[in-house]
Order: structure tokens, then sequence, then C-alpha cells
């Protein structure tokens, strides 16, 4: 249980909130490389901000205000020139660091307009990797953009799945410290799902958490498994301060505003041997529905069941009403760190996880269980037998509605046809 202020500290993300500015010292993950290259121009809120991502003609990219400093009209309806972005009503043009470079008729009328004008508007840093932009939206210099191995692992088909979850961070992210959540929403809730009435997945016997510099690592031992198994040697990792890595993909939680949540998840599905070698040209990104035709949130795949648990806790979970369990250590653990990074912050330092070493982000290792098998592969045959990443192959699991472009994709990457599921079997 949290006190109600508390509970306002770490889920207001506004400028000047607390946490707010705790998570401006850090990059997020805002849209994919290949939807500006669709449509360059993006209207996008981050942290309680309206921006508009750009893609300009030279290829540079911008995140820049929404409003136009001449008279408010919406740069998400601007056209991009060679160097930023062109208002659509009066045509004033914007560069990546928010310079008001032109504005036609003024320009027209007075040849010295140019240089005397000191028209600003507010503009932050985006950097592309892995197929996704990146944005900064904190005080300058900005820190390095982290360089996770995964992201250069070969041989692989990924993909990036955005959702709209309108619900706050803070709850999205305490799944990531929550190892118990696993055995019930998952595996128990989608076997009921699946017409079973009987029967249950294998209990969690012991639960550790441990701090790194990148986050926290769980660790557990259920029914099935015991101190050598990958689950309890390896584990899972919190991604500080907002995502979650899980050996095979990554999950971003991204502040829209306190209320509402983007959620990117970054997916790597190792190709057989039989592909290699395999480069691939693009990263898709797609976005996720998340409730059916009636209105119902989606429940058949993982990420869903998640969306479910995480906006059924309401707009903002109300901490102060909850009554937290042996199960919920991480969750305690985790909203500690974050008050610890707020002191930091407020002290003047970088909180956890913010890296300023070039030398040091370079190919940056986490703990994962399948590093072996993206980086070795295996045979289509073995694949196929493979209990755990056969599932991959054949299905994605993670997100609904995956188009039919991104199928195809999959099949050309891989050879084989991703085949559709009714609810997850895990
Ligand atoms: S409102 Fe943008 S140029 Fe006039
Ligand atoms: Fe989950």
């Amino acid at each position: 249980m949290l006190s109600a202020e508390k509970n306002q500290q770490l889920t207001q993300v506004g400028p000047g909130t607390p946490m707010g500015e705790v998570l401006r010292r850090h990059w997020h993950p805002i849209a994919g490389i290949d939807e500006l290259d669709r449509n360059p121009v993006k209207a996008v809120r981050l942290m309680g901000e309206d921006l508009v991502l750009y893609k300009d003609l030279s290829g540079g990219y911008g995140l820049v205000d929404r409003q136009c400093a001449h008279r408010r009209a919406d740069l998400s309806y601007g056209f991009v020139e060679a160097d930023g972005i062109r208002c659509h009503y009066h045509g004033w043009q914007y560069n990546a660091q928010g310079q008001c470079v032109a504005r036609p008729y003024e320009d027209q009328i007075d040849p010295q307009a140019r240089q005397k004008c000191k028209i600003q508007i507010k503009a932050y840093a985006v950097k592309p990797l892995a197929g996704l932009l990146w944005a900064y939206m904190g005080p300058l210099p900005a820190p390095e953009l982290p360089d996770w191995e995964p992201f250069h692992w070969p041989h692989g088909f990924v993909q990036a799945v955005f959702s709209d979850i309108p619900c706050n961070w803070l709850q999205t992210q305490e799944n990531s410290i929550d190892p118990v959540h696993f055995e019930w929403m998952h595996a128990n809730w989608s076997r009921r799902l699946r017409g079973h009435t009987g029967g249950y997945a294998p209990k969690h016997l012991q639960l550790a958490f441990e701090e790194f510099e990148h986050g926290f690592v769980y660790k557990r031992i259920s029914e099935d498994t015991n101190e050598q198994h990958p689950m309890w040697t390896i584990g899972r990792v919190c991604l500080w301060p907002n995502g979650f890595f899980l050996g095979d993909h990554f999950e971003w939680r991204v502040p829209v505003d306190d209320e509402n949540t983007l959620s990117v998840t970054w997916s790597f599905i190792r190709v057989p041997r039989e592909r290699e070698p395999y480069v691939q040209s693009s990263i898709p990104t797609w976005t996720s529905p998340i409730k059916d035709d009636t209105g119902r949130w989606i429940t058949s795949h993982v990420i869903n069941q998640d969306i479910v648990a995480w906006v059924g806790q309401g707009r903002i979970a109300d901490r102060t009403q909850e009554n937290l369990g042996a199960s919920d250590r991480g969750i305690a653990v985790l909203r500690r760190r974050l008050m610890e990074d707020i002191d930091d912050v407020q002290a003047g330092r970088d909180p956890k996880g913010v890296q300023r070493d070039p030398a040091r982000n370079q190919r940056v290792f986490l703990p994962s269980d399948s590093r072996d098998f993206f980086q070795h592969g295996l045979t289509l045959a073995d694949y196929q037998r493979h209990p755990k990443w056969a599932r991959l192959l054949n299905h994605f699991i993670f997100h609904a509605g995956q188009p039919e472009w991104v199928q195809h994709a999959h099949a050309e990457a891989t050879g084989v046809a991703i085949q559709p599921i009714s609810v997850i079997d895990l």
C-alpha cells in the first residue's frame, strides 16, 4: 500500500513533476523507423506534452511542439522540407532544433526578417536504433541511447508492435517485476479461456530479486523446475526504469500522459539455419488492437492478457487500496528504487540506468536464457520439435492482429507461414 501522495509522485509524468523529471533523463521508443518512411509526419503525445515527429526530405528526424508559433495551427498537418517541417497554414518552417527558419511573407517584404527572427518552438532529440525512433526530453547533454546486445543478434526477423493503453505507466511497469502473474494470468487463465475447467499450472515455490546496473533480475523456481533451470540461474530483467527484457523480446512502457501509456514490444525470431545468411532490410512496425468487435478487451495473446490486468487496475491504480503480499516483494523494491531516483534527480544527480560513457554503451549485455539459441540457431526440423521455440516460429504469440504484410515478411524470412491462434497455450 502507498500513501496517496506517494502514488501521485510515482505516477505523474508531466514536466516538473518528480517522476516526470526522472523519466525525462531516459530515451524512450516512440515510433517505428518504417512508420515515418510510410508517412513522414506523426502527431505524438509524450509525458503530457503534445508534439509532432517528422522525417524531413534530407532524412533528418525532428520532434517539435505540436503548435505553430505563428497562430497555433497544428503542425501534425504540416509538410516536410529539406530542413525541417513547414506549417500548412502560412508556411512558417522549423528545423529540428525548433528554430523558425522561414516565414515566407515576412521574409518577402523584409529581406532582414530572416536574420532578425528569434522565434523558437520546443524541440527534443530523436535517434533511430533497432527499427525504432527514440526521443529524449530531458536536460542536455543527453545521455547515451542504450545499445543493447540483442539489437545485434544475427539472422533474426525482428518486428516492433505498438499498443495504446488507457492507463498510467507505473502499473504496466510493475508487471515487469511480478513473476507469479505468469502462473495465473498466462498459464491458468489461458487454460480456462481454452475451455478447460480443471488442472492448474505448476505452482511458484521460490522467488528472488537482484538489483544490477540496468534494473533488477527476477528469478523463480516452480514445481516443474529447480535451481539449475534458466529461470533461476538467469531469470528475467525488469529493465530500468520502464522496460522489461524476457530473453527473446523487449517491452517498454512509454508514458503518454498520466492516464495513457504507449506499449512497445520488440520481438526477435531467429530464422532456421537453412535460411541463413539472413539480413533484415527493414524492421516492420505495426499497431495492435486491444479490444475486439464487441468492445471487450482481447484476451487471446500474451501481452493482450497483461493489458487486461493493467487497464483493469483503473486509469491510475489506487495504491492506497491495495494489500501487498509475499508475491509482491519485487513491486515494493521497484517503488522504493524509483523514490530514490526522484531524490537523485532532485539533488542534481543522474538516476539509475543513465549511461554517459560511450565506451560502456556498446552491445550492452543483458541476461537472456535465449542467447545460445539466438546466436547459434537450429535446423528447421529441430526448431519445429522444440517446445518453446516452435511456438515463436509458427505463431505471433505476443499481440493480436498481426497484419498480413508482416506475416508475409515473417514467412519470407523464416520459410514458415504464421498460423493463427485462438488462445495461447503456454
Ligand atoms: S499558424 Fe503556422 S504559419 Fe500561420
Ligand atoms: Fe505477463
